[in-house]
């Protein structure tokens, strides 16, 4: 097979646009591809400041690297969430990237920011599987440092496998107000928030990991130990499928969702303007914000603990 563009031998094959691209002009497709996306979507502009959220993995160093060489102002942000040698071998993935390119790179660990806050005691304290309870930590500290860096924009790698597993999983139980909030850009409902945009969400896992593989990006390849939530991968495995039958299946169900169907879902986003929590002063809908709550949680575990032990003792 030869590139569409150039005629040289093709080095890789996109079977859902039936083209096949050499190296330089897979990594000019894949650029070329996302400014698109930014620009039909209106998700950013070059005068704005962007925290890229990167986990170390491939979509979001990918992110990254395209958000720079387009001459965008970004800053990373690593949040350690303590997940053992896997939280371990990010960090160290998220720093190298930043360390070799003079990024600016804020890190954040959740171990630091209180006792027993890391992602697998919060789980094992609040009974919460630990992709729920890593979510809640995730969105806080997302907009906490968002807001405290006076950033415009946050981005994230989402890709499009992650947007039709999402979808199909909303879809599956017209879950309304889910379907109503995804979209590849949130305006923010309250002061404190910031846009959140995901320039990824049109290219698929397998184009990511071809443009970092082919861009040198040393990412970590392992998938947390967690492993977000078995349906997630379930849903994914079936539009997997769907896509081997039907090359382009996955391209149409997101983007059409979100070009003609999205509207149709909106008004059930009326949630009303959020107010502050009392705890932390973020954006909440109650008296105290999520993650605010889950941190009473885990406080509220720790002194019947002691007082526990204080009785055996
Ligand atoms: P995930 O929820 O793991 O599928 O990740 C989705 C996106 O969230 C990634 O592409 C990153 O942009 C961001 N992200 C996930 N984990 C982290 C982390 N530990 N630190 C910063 N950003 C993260
Ligand atoms: Fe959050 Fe795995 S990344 S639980
Ligand atoms: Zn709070």
């Amino acid at each position: 097979m030869k590139c569409v563009r150039c005629k040289a031998k093709a080095e890789v094959h996109l079977r859902a646009h039936n083209a096949g691209f050499c190296r330089p002009c897979y990594l000019g497709y894949f650029r070329r591809q996302v400014e698109r996306t930014i620009a039909h979507d209106h998700m950013f502009r070059p005068d704005e400041r962007i925290l890229v959220a990167v986990s170390g993995g491939k979509d979001s160093l990918a992110l990254w690297d395209v958000l720079v060489g387009l001459g965008y102002q970004t800053t990373g942000l690593y949040l350690g969430l303590g997940i053992g040698g896997y939280s371990d071998r990010s960090r160290e993935r998220a720093e190298a990237f930043a360390g070799a390119r003079d990024l600016p790179l804020v890190v954040r660990s959740l171990a630091d920011e209180g006792s027993g806050l890391a992602v697998p005691d919060v789980a094992a304290a609040t009974r919460r599987v630990p992709c729920a309870a890593c979510g809640a930590m995730k969105r806080h500290f997302f907009d906490a440092v968002a807001h405290e860096g006076q950033f415009d924009v946050l981005a994230t790698g989402h890709n499009l496998d992650d947007e039709a597993a999402r979808l199909l999983g909303n879809v599956l139980r017209w879950q309304r107000d889910h379907l109503a909030r995804q979209r590849p850009v949130l305006e923010p409902t309250h002061p404190k928030f910031v846009r959140k945009v995901k320039p990824l969400y049109l290219l698929s896992e397998y184009e990511t990991a071809v443009y970092a593989f082919m861009s040198g990006i040393d990412y970590v390849v392992e998938e947390c130990p967690n492993a977000e939530g078995a349906t997630q991968l379930v849903y994914k495995d079936a539009l997997n499928r769907l896509e081997t039958a039907s090359p382009g299946t996955k391209h149409a169900f997101v983007k059409e969702f979100v070009r003609t169907a999205q509207t149709l879902f909106a008004d059930d986003a009326a949630r009303g303007v959020p107010g502050e929590c009392q705890q932390c002063g973020m954006p909440a809908f109650g008296a105290i914000c999520s993650f605010c709550s889950l941190v009473r949680e885990v406080e509220a575990k720790r002194a019947r603990r002691a007082a526990a032990e204080l009785t055996a003792g």
